[in-house]
């Protein structure tokens, strides 16, 4: 007897997720991480809505330097829940759609438990709670409610880290908004495959940027290199490789994958 057919006939008549030509919201793109991100989803020919928090001129500096055209600059403080839905629909406003979400603004400012008043404490894992989690948690709401809206399917990448996993002793709200951000990533992979939307996270250990430039010398920057086999820390543009990846056609079959960039100075089992 014949095997029944086994086609996916409503998925398979959908054109595939567009490799190019993209409209990307960047959370965060003022420098870093952010910044590599933006250039790169600019070099592969998409447009990009560059966000910042607070330093419009490095922003300005992120935007000038995108290859391509049609690039914006938009400003929103990702603590407030009003100004999260308003950047989402300022992207969409001014870039015609959103196609690719990349939530990677975050802060992480220390708070060592053994050293920190409890005023301090809590007001750091506010901070934490509001920018990391929930930040990301809004703006993929309101990007995925569009995507769904359009039916054009999407993609969302959230930056998260390899604390999550090791632990951050003197950053215990990182790793837990971290691990937070990569267990969301996962539910809406879930809830958001029928609509063609595909989640993932990456979960980089130390990166060469700005904000940790401090911690790269003296001793400290060798242990932290010296976390690595390879004897280095990343350079940006070797996370934002893999979130370009994470946002083509091929990767809708890694949806809810959260994907270990560390140079193997973390292995999970
Ligand atoms: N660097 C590392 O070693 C490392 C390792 C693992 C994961 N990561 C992750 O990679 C991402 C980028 O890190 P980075 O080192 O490039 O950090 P960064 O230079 O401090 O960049 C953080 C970005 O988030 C934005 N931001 C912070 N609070 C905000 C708020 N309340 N509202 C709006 N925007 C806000 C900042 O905007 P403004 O500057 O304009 O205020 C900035 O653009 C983060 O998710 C971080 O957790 C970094």
């Amino acid at each position: 007897m014949a095997e029944p057919a086994r086609g996916q006939p409503a998925a398979a008549e959908q054109p595939p997720f567009p490799r190019t030509g993209r409209r990307v919201l960047v959370s965060g793109a003022s420098r870093g991480l952010g910044r590599a991100v933006a250039q790169v989803f600019a070099d592969n020919g998409d447009q990009v809505a560059v966000h910042y928090g607070s330093r419009r001129e490095e922003a300005g500096a992120t935007l000038a330097a995108l290859s391509g055209g049609g690039h914006v600059l938009l400003q929103a403080d990702l603590s407030d829940p009003a100004q999260a839905a308003e950047l989402v629909a300022a992207a969409e406003a001014a870039l015609g759609g959103v196609d690719v979400l990349v939530n990677n603004a975050a802060v992480n400012t220390p708070h060592p438990p053994a050293d920190t008043g409890f005023a301090d404490w809590v007001d750091g894992w506010q901070r934490h709670v509001e920018v990391n989690l929930l930040g990301t948690a809004h703006l993929s709401h309101q990007a995925a409610r569009r995507m769904v809206a359009r039916g054009s399917g999407g993609r969302i990448v959230n930056i998260g880290s390899r604390g999550a996993f090791r632990g951050e002793p003197d950053h215990p709200a990182y790793a837990a908004t971290k691990a937070a951000v990569h267990a969301l990533g996962q539910s809406l992979a879930v809830a958001l495959a029928p609509h063609r939307i595909a989640v993932s996270s990456v979960a980089p250990g130390f990166i060469d940027t700005d904000r940790v430039a401090h911690r790269l010398v003296g001793a400290e920057g060798e242990a932290i290199r010296a976390q690595s086999p390879y004897g280095r820390v990343a350079e940006p543009e070797e996370i934002a490789a893999a979130v370009l990846w994470l946002a083509s056609p091929e990767a809708e079959w890694s949806s809810g994958t959260v994907l270990d960039l560390n140079g193997a100075s973390y292995l999970r089992t």
